[in-house]
């Protein structure tokens, strides 16, 4: 087998595509031949040592992927060589094979491409935590979208247009605009050019959003705080620009707002119950037809850095997928 290996982390130049041998599944795993394996945020951080989790050295990126089990170790039952699945793995997606534990895959439906099942659970996993459960979101409400062409962003407006809210995509440049209203927003805010506090000002008869979704941080934060409606709800969903932002504490107390923390990770960990529910409410609404993963490209495997750099450039539109042959 081959794969990308992080011997040092030190960033994404330091990854090599490596022939290593093929393993063979522990008890309690199974072994896929990836066909398909997305790029998310945490993907790029953990290459460069800024994630949370810092797995042992040497190890293969890539935490979510998808392809068909060919051998599962002793102890698996809900599994067999044939099936195709996806899964959550953490690491070991950027390669042609992996041995994952059996309770991080899910059987596809058959409905699903490999490229659709491997850019599905954490974004989407994570939008509808944040928008259903989190802000407790209600049809007729107003979602601002920060980073709203981006992994999470997209899921986000097509999560909020599926419950019936009026959806406000938040992007910094004006493709991103229109690709955020051919997902059905609303009404876009190019964040690079207009005054968010302005637009949202005039998008809103003066009210502003009753839910901020905001994996940006950085200076986005603020305007938005200060914007947001009465009894608003402002979801805490990542940094992707940096920053993280500091606020006057006196803004929450003035609108009556709240400042949620979303950590999907943590909830699909603790609360897998509650989990496997908001995966189930995912699928049906794909099968619908009601949310699609965007894609922005499908690259070979072996293209891995030009996905990394297409991402780290804030160039992606939706999604970036690798795909074995
Ligand atoms: N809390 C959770 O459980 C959870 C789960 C998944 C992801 N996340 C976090 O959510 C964030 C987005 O993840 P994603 O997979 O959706 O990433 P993504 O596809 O790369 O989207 C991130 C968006 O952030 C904006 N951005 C602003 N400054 C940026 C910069 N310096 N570099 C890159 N992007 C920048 C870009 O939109 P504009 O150019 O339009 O500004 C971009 O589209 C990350 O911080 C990730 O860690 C959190």
């Amino acid at each position: 087998m081959h794969a990308w290996l992080c011997e040092q982390p030190t960033g994404v130049d330091a990854l090599r595509w490596t022939e290593i041998a093929t393993p063979e599944p522990a008890a309690g795993q199974v072994r896929i031949a990836i066909r398909a394996a997305s790029l998310n945020f945490p993907d790029l951080l953990i290459v460069q040592n800024k994630y949370q989790f810092k797995p042992p050295l040497p190890f293969v990126p890539g935490s979510e992927f998808a392809g068909v089990v060919e051998a599962v170790g002793s102890g698996v039952s809900h599994l067999r060589a044939g099936d195709m699945v996806a899964a959550l793995a953490g690491t070991g997606g950027f390669g042609t094979h992996a041995c994952v534990d059996a309770a991080r895959v899910l059987a596809l439906p058959q409905a699903f491409s490999f490229e659709d099942g491997a850019a599905f659970a954490f974004t989407y996993g994570t939008s509808h935590h944040a928008l259903m459960d989190r802000a407790a979101l209600q049809s007729g409400e107003t979602v601002l979208v920060l980073g709203a062409a981006g992994g999470v962003g997209t899921a986000a407006v097509q999560i909020a247009k599926a419950a019936g809210a009026r959806v406000i995509a938040g992007a910094s440049t004006a493709a991103k605009c229109e690709l955020c209203l051919r997902l059905g927003a609303d009404a876009a805010v190019n964040y690079s050019h207009d005054n968010l506090r302005d637009a949202l000002k005039g998008l809103t008869n003066g009210k502003g959003p009753d839910v901020v979704y905001d994996p940006v941080g950085g200076d986005l934060a603020e305007p938005c705080l200060r914007s947001i409606a009465w009894r608003g709800r402002y979801l805490v969903v990542g940094f992707a620009q940096g920053g993280i932002p500091a606020l006057p504490w006196n803004l929450p107390l003035l609108k009556g707002a709240s400042i949620v923390g979303v950590f999907w990770g943590e909830f699909v960990r603790r609360e897998p119950k509650a989990n496997a529910a908001s995966l189930q409410a995912l699928v049906a609404w794909y099968l619908e037809g009601r949310v699609k993963p965007v894609i922005d490209q499908l690259l070979p495997m072996a293209r891995l850095h030009d996905a990394y750099a297409r991402m780290n450039a804030r160039e992606a539109l939706g999604k970036l997928v690798m795909v074995n042959p």
